[in-house]
């Protein structure tokens, strides 16, 4: 291949290849965005009332989710937390609350996963990620739960 058919070749790639990443960019943007929407929306709606849009948590009544070193020492609690709520003193990042804390029922596995993913991956939180699976698991065994059935 001489010099001018390579440059011919080059050019043609590059013109290609513009528009088609272009193209793709547009195809892929509104899914991966979509997605964070849905999890950001449903964090607030059905967290965000009390612990605050950001995860700041709201003065002594509402711990807070940004940073709280509640979640990396609980790790495997959370899915039942918040299925079931939460209620007596607790202790985030040194501060005490005792609000109980209701449970939320309603919210499925692939849900709970959805919220814990969010809260764990957002405001310079890195906790695990869950499946819907893990999340099952673990909700069959919450302890309390002979009682409540
Ligand atoms: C009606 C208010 C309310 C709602 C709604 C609520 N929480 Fe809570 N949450 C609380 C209170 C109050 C506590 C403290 C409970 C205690 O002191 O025993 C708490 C504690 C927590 C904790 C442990 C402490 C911390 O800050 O790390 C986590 C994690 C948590 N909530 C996550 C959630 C998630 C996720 C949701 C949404 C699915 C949610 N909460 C919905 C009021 C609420």
């Amino acid at each position: 291949m001489n010099k001018a058919t390579k440059n011919r070749l080059l050019r043609l790639l590059l013109v290609v290849s513009i528009p088609v990443s272009g193209l793709l960019f547009i195809l892929i943007y509104p899914y991966f965005t979509g997605e964070k929407m849905t999890d950001r929306k449903r964090y607030e709606t059905y967290c965000g009332n009390c612990h605050g849009k950001e995860g700041q948590g709201f003065r002594d009544l509402y711990p807070p989710l940004a940073g709280s070193d509640y979640l990396s020492k609980h790790e495997t609690e959370l899915p039942c937390l918040i299925r079931h709520g939460l209620s007596g003193t607790i202790t985030v990042n040194g501060k005490t609350f005792d609000q109980p804390m209701p449970e939320l029922p309603f919210l499925n596995p692939s849900q709970i996963a959805d919220i814990l993913n969010f809260v764990n991956h957002s405001w310079g939180n890195h906790g695990r990620d869950w499946g819907e699976k893990d999340v099952n698991i673990v909700l069959g065994k919450c302890p309390g739960q002979a009682r409540r059935m």
